[in-house]
């Protein structure tokens, strides 16, 4: 089963073809951060013009180093939501002529579902249950994959996901957008010696809250320039990180622990992290878990991952119809 998929949801125009959900044969990422930087963020107009002027020219070159025409595509996977509404319907309007004019089934996929299901590509032997850990730069959840396409939340943020934390902090230290990539540079010079608060949630042990760290960030820094001291660009991003990468660590593995599941994934943009990766790796190693993330390329958004959620749905007989609406939130069901 070959599936061309398509991933237009926020500020990447992606395409790529995926073989029975597991083998990657292109991906393909035309990036629009160059047109958004300025802005200091992803301007939503900007983002569906930049899909137009893309999206035939990356499905094409996805078709092309997957060495395919659209003869012998099997079936079409798009993200439909959630995400920024006029750039979704890029990619949604694009996926539904090609699958009418070649008459292969549609398959509708919630941009979360993907994320998770890039796990499939990066180990080959994962099957569910696992529990996933998703840190995007819009949602934060602990997860149980219980099979595929069936999901139960154990945990989530109460108020900012874990990347925009990342992306706030970021421009309040002047690092510019995307944040994350940039912390985690500057976090790589610093050292960890401020401590900023890990907020706990009562009587929600698996949920999370950043915005009082992102206060306490932005406390620290204001302090620091009313006694005219220099601001430790370093160490503060270094702090926050370890504060981030903690909480969410913990939580995951108590999570793990508690329900008994054995094998820790994550997903997201905020999985391309370093720091969080060795710091889950280590307590995986130390509490018997096994740990499985996907490489950076396929932890941020892609196609790849769509490809694989699709293909999963269609095995299961979740095809839809030509009437699919984007939506800008959608729960993951
Ligand atoms: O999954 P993603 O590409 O798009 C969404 O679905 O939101 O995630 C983007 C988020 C942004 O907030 C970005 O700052 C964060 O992921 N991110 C990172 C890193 N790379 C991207 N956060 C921390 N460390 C990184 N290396
Ligand atoms: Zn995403």
């Amino acid at each position: 089963m070959h599936i061309l998929a398509i991933e237009t949801s926020c500020d990447d125009t992606s395409a790529a073809v995926v073989q029975d959900g597991r083998r990657v044969l292109s991906n393909v990422i035309s990036s629009q951060i160059d047109f958004h930087q300025k802005f200091g963020g992803v301007v939503p107009e900007i983002a569906s013009r930049k899909h137009l002027e893309a999206v035939e020219l990356v499905i094409q070159e996805a078709l092309d180093r997957a060495e395919m025409t659209f003869d012998n595509v099997d079936g079409i996977g798009v993200t439909y939501g959630p995400g920024l509404i006029g750039a979704l319907l890029v990619g949604l309007s694009s996926a539904k002529a090609i699958a009418l004019a070649i008459d292969k089934p549609l398959i509708g996929v919630h941009h979360i579902e993907g994320h998770i299901s890039a796990n499939y590509i990066a180990d080959q032997s994962l099957i569910p249950p696992f529990l996933c850990l998703v840190v995007s730069g819009g949602h934060t959840y602990i997860v149980e994959v219980e099979d595929y396409c069936k999901y139960r939340i154990i945990g989530k943020t109460h108020d900012d996901a874990a990347g925009e934390a990342f992306d706030k902090v970021a421009r309040t230290l002047g690092l510019g957008y995307p944040g994350g990539p940039a912390i985690e540079k500057r976090a790589a010079l610093g050292r960890a010696i401020i401590e900023f608060p890990k907020p706990v949630i009562r009587d929600h042990p698996y949920d999370f809250s950043f915005s009082g760290l992102k206060t306490a960030v932005l406390n620290y820094i204001n302090t620091a320039r009313q006694k005219g001291q220099v601001i430790p660009v370093e160490d503060i991003a270094a702090s926050f990180q370890k504060a981030v990468v903690d909480v969410l660590v913990d939580k995951a593995i108590n999570a793990a622990l508690e329900y008994n599941i054995g094998t820790i994934a994550v997903a997201g943009g905020v999985a391309a992290n370093g720091a969080l990766k060795e710091t889950m790796d280590e307590a995986c190693r130390r509490n018997g878990l096994r740990f499985i993330h996907p490489q950076p390329i396929l932890c941020t958004d892609n196609a790849v991952m769509i490809g694989s959620a699709a293909f999963f749905r269609w095995q299961r007989g979740y095809i839809s119809d030509l009437f699919l609406n984007a939506e800008a939130n959608i729960p993951l069901q």
